[in-house]
């Protein structure tokens, strides 16, 4: 019997509608993100990014950024002298990226946007998404999808980054694991499985503020094949400049924790 069987057993899904504990992926999070992120070097991300785009000969002093989350990329980027254009799917990410405060101003922009429908947002001449977002994306077809979107806002020659998180880091980080935090104000528990029949990784939290309030939200992600990610991303318009096993510049690979891919827009 598979985890995810044993958590549908003991936890009936409840229909968020009816519920007010339940609570969209990241609405419930977004105050308490950036505490429980608090161990990503994000800094360290950026100057990744940046080692990359200057590696390809494509850093650009503007940057689009899709599922930014709390703005925590960007604000490490901002740090490195870039304006960032940042979107993300979750109104509470975004409302918690926007209190915090760049400099220059202007720096830094954030809005609620789908990364899979960017008709309208502009030209860009250079794009990332970072720490596992795509895998947000569950299904191929909407993975092409994403790619086909990206690939249309980028201007001829521009690169973009994205990064997927693998089975091997599933299994050995998330296999199933139960954590419980106090932090300023609030306490949460998560419980983390993998279920890999489906290959998808289940992240669940309830979280408990002080003013009493409660928030349960459930997080799942798709963990592709490094072979189906670089059969798709052969298929769509971009040029793959290469396949990174986490922050290094060694191939990526099934026994990697995370996969940094860099695309080119053909010039
Ligand atoms: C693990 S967080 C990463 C956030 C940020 N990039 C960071 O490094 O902290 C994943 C983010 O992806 C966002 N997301 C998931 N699906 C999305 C979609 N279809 N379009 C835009 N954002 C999405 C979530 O709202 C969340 O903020």
């Amino acid at each position: 019997m598979t985890n995810r069987k044993t958590m549908t057993e003991a936890e009936p899904e409840a229909d968020p509608e009816a519920d007010p504990v339940r609570a969209e992926p990241y609405a419930g999070l977004a105050p308490i993100y950036d505490y429980v992120m608090r161990h990503v070097d994000y800094a360290h991300w950026a100057r990744f990014v940046q080692s990359l785009l200057r590696r390809h000969h494509a850093d650009t002093g503007h940057l689009l950024e899709l599922a930014c989350g709390t703005g925590n990329v960007a604000c490490a980027l901002g740090n490195l002298g870039y304006c960032v254009t940042g979107f993300d799917i979750s109104q509470e990410m975004v409302e918690e990226a926007r209190k915090k405060t760049p400099a220059p101003p202007g720096a830094l922009q954030f809005d609620v946007r789908d990364l899979r429908d960017l008709r309208g947002i502009g030209a860009f001449d250079g794009a990332i998404c970072l720490y596992d977002s795509f895998n947000y994306l569950l299904t191929l077809s909407d993975f092409d999808r994403a790619l086909g979107q990206v690939y249309d806002v980028l201007t001829p020659g521009a690169v973009f980054i994205f990064d997927v998180c693998t089975e091997q880091n599933s299994v050995r980080h998330f296999g199933d694991v139960r954590d419980t935090e106090q932090g300023p104000g609030f306490l949460y528990t998560r419980h983390s499985y993998y279920d890999a029949d489906e290959r998808l990784q289940f992240n669940k939290f309830d979280i408990r503020l002080e003013d009493g309030s409660r928030r349960q939200e459930s997080h799942v992600q798709r963990i592709y094949p490094h072979e189906d990610l670089l059969a798709h991303i052969d298929a769509s318009p971009f040029d793959l400049l290469e396949a990174l096993d986490g922050f290094s510049l060694r191939p990526g690979s099934e026994r990697s924790d995370r996969i940094h891919f860099v695309l080119r827009r053909q010039a």
